[in-house]
């Protein structure tokens, strides 16, 4: 027995900021953004936090699934933005929506978030524990960007992506996570070690900091690595993969992905020029697109990646 996604779901915020948007504020351009990165705009949150969005998001893709909130026995939300510490984002989505039955967490894994979500989900449901999961990806890291910085803040947006999945025959074929939390401060966010009321301190948690090029030589070395090591593992050619859908964090990481691996870069679908980096969310919002698109058929074979703080990676192989 394996995991099958049965429904897919995204929401993205309203308000659009454009490159020339972010001009007025911090020193840059679009040609500078749109050269480094591939992105030209962003969603940014006006009244949504992360788990309405993720909410809606999920709601779209339990309609899709056509099953009912009160069938689901477990909600993951991959997400390093969650409204509060506690609850967790799962719980709150899971009483915006209703799963009343669901057992319910967050996984913190920044961009990998929600491939590692969609393999948890995969590790209960193929031990029979679950039968049917909500697997999110959400984030606002709009709220946690030092907008005077010109080095991070281009690069985001906010949105979210659901999947829902359910034991089947037929889905997941191999799945892989890492992490390596020695080189965890090129890419940090939201410090709570620093309040202490003895000392007089009031907890800051303090805006994203990031090393852009260590990120950057992190994500082309490792992510080629796992997706290897998943199509190793299941026996498969990378011919025989129908697409790519990997973290949309920046074009020219994936280029750069695309052509060490040899793989043709039309199999490797990309949407950050619209929507930024949105975090966990990436992954879900692009699959959900190829698949309202029509592009995914039955029976094809699609590679997930995720990439980021932690440092966090994974790949998923799954058939459709
Ligand atoms: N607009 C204009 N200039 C900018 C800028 C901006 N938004 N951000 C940085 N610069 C400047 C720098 O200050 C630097 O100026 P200097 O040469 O006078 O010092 C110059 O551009 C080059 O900066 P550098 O950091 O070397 O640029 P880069 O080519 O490495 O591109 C990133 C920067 C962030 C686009 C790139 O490193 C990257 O994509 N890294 C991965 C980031 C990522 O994806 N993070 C999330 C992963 S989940």
């Amino acid at each position: 027995m394996t995991t099958r996604i049965i429904g897919t779901g995204s929401y993205m915020p309203e308000h659009i900021v454009t490159n020339d948007d972010l001009a007025k504020i911090v020193e840059t351009s679009d040609e500078w953004i749109r050269s480094r990165t591939g992105i030209g705009e962003r969603r940014i949150a006006t009244v949504e936090n992360t788990s309405d969005m993720a909410a809606k998001a999920a709601q779209a893709a339990l309609r899709q699934a056509g099953i009912g909130a009160d069938e689901i026995d477990l909600i993951l939300l991959g997400t390093s933005s969650p409204d509060h510490c506690f609850p967790n984002g799962a719980c709150e989505v899971q009483a915006q929506i209703g799963a009343v039955n669901a057992a319910c967490f967050d996984i913190s894994a920044a961009c990998s978030g929600y491939v590692f979500a969609l393999n948890t989900a995969h590790a209960f449901i193929s031990t029979g524990l679950y039968r049917t999961a909500l697997v999110i990806g959400a984030d606002v890291l709009s709220k946690l960007i030092d907008w005077a910085d010109r080095g991070t803040c281009v690069l985001f947006g906010d949105g979210a992506g659901a999947t829902v999945v359910r034991a089947d025959e037929k889905g997941i074929l191999g799945m892989n996570m890492h992490s390596e939390g020695a080189k965890g401060g090129v890419l940090t966010c939201g410090s709570r070690s620093n309040g202490n009321f003895l000392l007089g301190k009031k907890p800051d948690l303090g805006y994203m900091t990031m090393d852009g090029q260590e990120v950057f030589k992190f994500a082309v070395k490792k992510v080629p690595e796992c997706i290897n090591e998943v199509l190793e593992n299941t026996h498969t050619f990378k011919d025989e993969v129908a697409y790519f859908v990997i973290h949309q964090a920046n074009y020219r990481i994936i280029e750069s992905i695309a052509k060490r691996m040899k793989i043709d870069a039309d199999k490797f679908p990309v949407n950050m020029e619209h929507y930024g980096n949105t975090s966990a969310a990436s992954v879900p919002i692009l699959l959900d697109e190829m698949n309202r698109a029509g592009k995914i058929k039955s029976g094809d074979k699609i590679v997930l990646s995720g990439f980021g703080g932690g440092l966090t990676w994974g790949a998923t192989l799954l058939e459709w």
